[in-house]
Order: C-alpha cells, then structure tokens, then sequence
C-alpha cells in the first residue's frame, strides 16, 4: 500500500542524492529512535554554534543503556546524527557508551559532507550529557524529584 507522504519522501530522497550518502538518507527520511521518552534515567540538551538543539533521553538498567531517544530542531544530517547515536548508543554499558565518538557516528553514516561535521559532535555531545545526567543522578537520586522529565 502507498501513503500520501511517499511522493514527498521521493523528492526529499532526490534531493539528497549526492550530497549524502544512501545510509544517511535512509536516517533522514525514516529516524530512528524520535520522541521525548517519560521517567528518564538520563537526559542532555545541547545547543551547538549553529543555533541547533538536539536532546537525548536515555533508560539504563543495570548499568546497560536499554533505550535511547532524541529530539533536533536541527537539519536532515542532525536528524541523520541523532538517529544514529542513539542506536549505537542502545545496548551499551556506560563505559562504552562514554567512548561513543564523532567518528564513530561518521563511520556509521558512511562519511557526512564537510559542513556537517559539526552535527557528528552535536549528537555525540548531547549523549555525553545525557550520561553525566545519568552518573549525577545515580550518585545524588534525590534530584529526579526537581526534574521535568
Ligand atoms: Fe546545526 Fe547540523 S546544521 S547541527
């Protein structure tokens, strides 16, 4: 069956060829992970230099990251970089969710152009707060009675 939207993923897919790759498209036009996420175990906000926001949600059980969920008001590659963070980002142990680097949101997408760099390091920034808000609340639990989320 087709929905009303294919035409228009059609285009937005068109539109991209060239300039990102095919996993990179595949990211934008069908995000992984997108939503707010209740009772967080851990949550980060960054604004990068660009005016862009991107925030990361993420559930914990047993020191094991079990979801992950962001939110942009970025453009396609920071939809495409928050998509993929959050999926390397699941199934990880803090330790080595900490580790989660540019590169490795890079290599996963298959490279991003030059002047989406930077929305790599926005993601991977916005994980890193958002496991420090984790770490902060594990040793300080009293504190999820001040959050909003
Ligand atoms: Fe701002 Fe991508 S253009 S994070």
């Amino acid at each position: 069956m087709t929905s009303e939207f294919e035409p228009l993923e059609q285009l937005i897919r068109e539109s991209m060829k060239g300039v990102y790759t095919e996993t990179t498209i595949d990211h934008v036009v069908n995000p992984r992970n997108v939503g707010n996420m209740q009772d967080a175990d851990g949550f980060g906000e960054v604004t990068g230099p660009c005016g862009d926001t991107m925030e990361i949600w993420l559930k914990v059980k047993r020191g094991i990251i079990t979801n992950a969920t962001f939110l942009t008001d970025g453009c396609g590659a920071t939809i495409a970089t928050g998509s993929t963070v959050t999926e390397i980002a699941r199934g990880k142990s803090i330790p080595e969710a900490m580790k989660i680097n540019k590169q490795h949101v890079l290599n996963a997408l298959g490279s991003l152009p030059e002047e989406s760099i930077h929305c790599a390091l926005l993601a991977v920034n916005t994980l890193k707060q958002a496991i420090k808000d984790y770490l902060d609340l594990k040793k300080e639990p009293w504190k999820r009675a001040y959050r909003k989320y």
